[in-house]
């Protein structure tokens, strides 16, 4: 578990970090629908779906670009950390730099 983990904290490094978040369902639905409102809401796969036009548009220009859910482990102290809005959750990071051969 101690080397798993040790994938989901490299990226204090890292050129640029996009952080990527949405927007949490409103009150009502999250009474109405339960668990199920963030499905229904659709804001954590409108940010996936953003995340991956961002590793797209990085590829276009020839950059590395690397999805990270791993620091979610710790998501309370990396929402407070990134100064994430109560309204709002986080979904994942994306590290970009330029390759190493590049
Ligand atoms: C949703 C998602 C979350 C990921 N989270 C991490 C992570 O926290 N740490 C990590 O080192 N790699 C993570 N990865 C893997 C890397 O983003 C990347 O896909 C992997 O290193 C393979 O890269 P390559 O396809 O360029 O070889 C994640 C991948 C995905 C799709």
């Amino acid at each position: 578990m101690r080397r798993y983990g040790e994938n989901f904290f490299w990226f204090g490094d890292v050129p640029a970090l996009a952080v990527i978040t949405c927007r949490k369902p409103p009150a009502f639905l999250q009474m109405a629908m339960g668990d199920k409102a963030a499905l229904l809401w659709g804001g954590e796969l409108s940010a996936a779906m953003a995340a991956f036009a961002l590793l797209l548009a990085a590829q276009t220009l020839d950059l590395g670009a690397c999805c990270l859910t791993g620091p979610l482990s710790v998501w309370r102290e990396m929402e407070t950390r990134l100064d994430i809005p109560k309204h709002d959750t986080l979904v994942l990071l994306a590290a970009l730099g330029h390759k190493k051969d590049a």
